[in-house]
């Protein structure tokens, strides 16, 4: 193993941060890494609002279910898939950006979070600690409203960044058989590998909760999955701008 793979299989969310600032050198060097993610033919289809100020912190720590750590980390970023900057790109040739397409709504989203998550690693990288922040889209039209969102961009989650002040245990994923298949889907390998992966979790969650609970992940997923969850999103985007054909 080397060092980079250590860091990457040693990642935690953190979710609470000491007051110690982030060092601005830090920072850029951090966001700046992100940026060197790969990108879909270059396009770059992202935008980073970086919150500073304290009112707008609180006002979308409560906009994000009252996620304390929203308001409290060092540095709050919101990562947004941006297609209205590549829309003036073309209208500086003359041409009309055809940016309402389901392609480019793919490929915006993916190009944020290639890019999140290469600043996530940097961060990790330099000792700070990072959680992603989905619940920025819990009223995602108040928020692309405060943050003066323009059409073709929209808030795919927020990342609070700072330096650790916990040190939680590491959080067991599925064993690999049940992710990687070769060759073609083997719809057979998928339950076996979650049944050992439910008593891993269980072990987890017993020890994460000191006892309280000691529930499976297929039983948190099957409550996750029975819940349709945001079904305001597909209206907002639409309205944004996004995924109109
Ligand atoms: C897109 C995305 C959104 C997330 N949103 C939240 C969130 O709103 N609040 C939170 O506390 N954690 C959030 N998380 C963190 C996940 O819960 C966490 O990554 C997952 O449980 C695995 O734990 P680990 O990161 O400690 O390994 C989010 C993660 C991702 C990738």
């Amino acid at each position: 193993m080397n060092d980079t793979i250590r860091l990457l299989q040693n990642h935690r969310s953190i979710r609470k941060f000491l007051t110690t600032p982030v060092e601005r050198d830090k920072l850029d060097a951090i966001l700046q890494s992100g940026q060197m993610a790969s990108t879909s033919s270059n396009m770059q289809a992202y935008s980073i609002i970086g919150i500073e100020d304290a009112e707008l912190r609180k006002q979308l720590a409560s906009l994000c279910g009252n996620q304390i750590y929203v308001e409290q980390c060092p540095v709050f970023l919101v990562w947004c898939a941006d297609l209205h900057r590549l829309s003036a790109v073309a209208a500086l040739h003359g041409t009309e950006a055809q940016a309402d397409t389901t392609e480019y709504f793919v490929i915006a989203t993916v190009d944020t979070a290639l890019a999140a998550q290469n600043a996530a690693i940097a961060a990790e990288s330099l000792g700070l600690g990072v959680v992603y922040i989905g619940g920025i889209r819990n009223r995602i039209s108040e928020v692309a409203d405060l943050l003066q969102l323009p059409e073709r961009v929209y808030p795919v989650f927020g990342m609070c960044l700072g330096y650790p002040d916990q040190a939680p245990v590491l959080r067991p994923r599925l064993p690999l058989a049940a992710v990687y298949h070769q060759d073609a889907y083997r719809i057979d390998s998928e339950l076996p590998a979650v049944a050992e992966y439910d008593e891993t979790t269980r072990e987890y969650m017993t020890a994460r909760s000191q006892g309280r609970t000691s529930r499976s992940w297929s039983e948190q997923m099957a409550e996750k999955m029975g819940n349709p969850s945001r079904l305001h999103m597909q209206s907002f985007l639409t309205k944004k701008g996004f995924l109109k054909r």
